[in-house]
């Protein structure tokens, strides 16, 4: 027996008991008082009639108690709501799935609206044979399922200079992790038959942007999805339905939504998205191009600013970690900004470029903490503090930000956004 059950047994008795003594009283409005609410060990208000009959929601949504676990935006961050950003409530989440409704968008000009009848994917240039799928043709085609994250290069892209938002929902938000069906991208080359001095496709969306990338033939072949379903349903509208790519592993820009065509080419295009736009600029000036890969990077994600510690003593610290470059092998966490380190509980699967889940428990009394995780990956790379990336990156930078974030827990359990040195 548990002493949480020992507790409620005590509880129990002392109601059952102190119940007898008002009735004895005839005091049924003081019982009331006491228990205003009539919780259990009462019979509740909610076991004394019927509830809504099946159907009532067709398509099922949250109960209306859980209203601020949300998608939210943060308004200044960019001119018009078309090309813009939402972030994922990485705070009130946990294992590893982001549900479809809560995952992170990112928009160029908007969610396009296509007819799944009306859906076609071109497939040119160096091949054999040019192809044109219907959806119905890809959902004909042998089909796989994959579990990955998918990171926007711009993630924590705010915090190069400095800590400046509070919650890990705008620090670390633009990340999701979903269940992909879809037809591996080799299959439709290989129908096509691509031309031996074919190294290089473009991969281009079918919204307003025409967001096009330049993907190396040898990432195509490897493991990249022609996805139609996230977690078991069609694509959601923000996430590029009908048809989106999936590329394990690569900054989220890529990973083209509303995918209408493949070109197969000998060289990269060197579009915009790649140019102008996902280059990193250094500290000498010089921009750096097709850093394709999202390294090792982890958060924690409760307690943060978004989610205070609400009681002392026993504590469940809990994050997510993820790489790009495949599985996490570790994940250690720090109260005291570093100096010292523990190994964290990884719980659930872990699996290739996909996010991992840790705890970490603690007692907590009041003293100051200084919060961070840190993750180290299959190929023995460790996620750098803030500073040791500057001294490589400097600070012109916008994507790739992947140093250690640091939460500051006060006395009264709020939590703050802050950089140790
Ligand atoms: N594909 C198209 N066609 N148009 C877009 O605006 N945005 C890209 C990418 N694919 C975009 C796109 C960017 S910058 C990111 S980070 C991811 O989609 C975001 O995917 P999500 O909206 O599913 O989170």
């Amino acid at each position: 027996m548990t002493d949480s059950n020992d507790d409620t047994r005590t509880s129990r008795r002392r109601f059952l008991t102190g119940a007898a003594g008002l009735a004895a009283a005839g005091a049924a409005g003081a019982a009331r008082a006491e228990n205003p609410k009539n919780l259990p060990p009462n019979v509740a208000d909610w076991s004394k009639h019927l509830g809504d009959g099946v159907a009532v929601r067709p398509y099922g949504h949250p109960s209306k108690f859980e209203k601020d676990v949300i998608r939210r935006d943060v308004q200044w961050l960019t001119a018009s709501r078309e090309s813009s950003v939402s972030f994922t409530p990485l705070h009130e989440l946990d294992g590893i799935i982001t549900p479809n409704g809560l995952c992170f968008e990112r928009h160029h000009s908007g969610i396009a609206e296509i007819d799944p009848d009306d859906y076609r994917l071109i497939l040119h240039g160096l091949v054999d044979r040019p192809l044109i799928f219907t959806l119905e043709n890809l959902k004909r085609l042998p089909r796989v399922n994959r579990i990955y994250f998918l990171e926007c290069a711009a993630n924590s892209g705010m915090e190069w200079r400095g800590a400046q938002l509070n919650g890990c929902q705008y620090t670390h938000g633009m990340i999701h992790t979903v269940q992909y069906t879809g037809v591996p991208l080799k299959l439709l080359l290989e129908q096509a038959g691509v031309k031996a001095t074919g190294k290089w496709l473009l991969v281009e969306g079918g919204d307003a942007s025409g967001l096009d990338r330049s993907l190396p033939l040898s990432k195509a072949l490897d493991d990249c999805l022609v996805a139609y379903r996230q977690n078991g349903e069609m694509l959601r509208p923000e996430q590029g339905y009908p048809v989106r790519l999936v590329v394990p592993g690569w900054q989220g820009n890529i990973w083209i939504k509303w995918l209408r065509r493949i070109e197969v080419g000998d060289q990269p295009w060197y579009t915009r998205e790649e140019t102008a736009k996902y280059t990193d600029l250094m500290e000498n000036g010089k921009a750096r191009k097709f850093t394709f890969v999202m390294d090792a990077k982890s958060v924690i994600t409760s307690p943060s600013p978004q989610a205070p510690i609400r009681r002392k003593g026993f504590q469940v610290i809990s994050g997510l970690a993820w790489s790009g470059r495949g599985k996490i092998k570790r994940v250690d966490v720090s109260l005291d900004g570093g100096r010292n380190w523990r190994t964290a509980r990884i719980d659930g699967p872990v699996l290739d470029k996909c996010c991992v889940r840790f705890y970490a428990e603690a007692e907590w009394n009041g003293e100051p903490w200084l919060l961070q995780s840190r993750a180290m990956d299959e190929t023995g790379y460790t996620q750098p503090s803030k500073d040791a990336l500057r001294k490589i990156r400097g600070v012109n930078s916008i994507y790739h930000n992947n140093g250690i974030q640091t939460w500051a827990l006060k006395a009264n359990g709020e939590v703050e956004n802050v950089e140790v040195g």
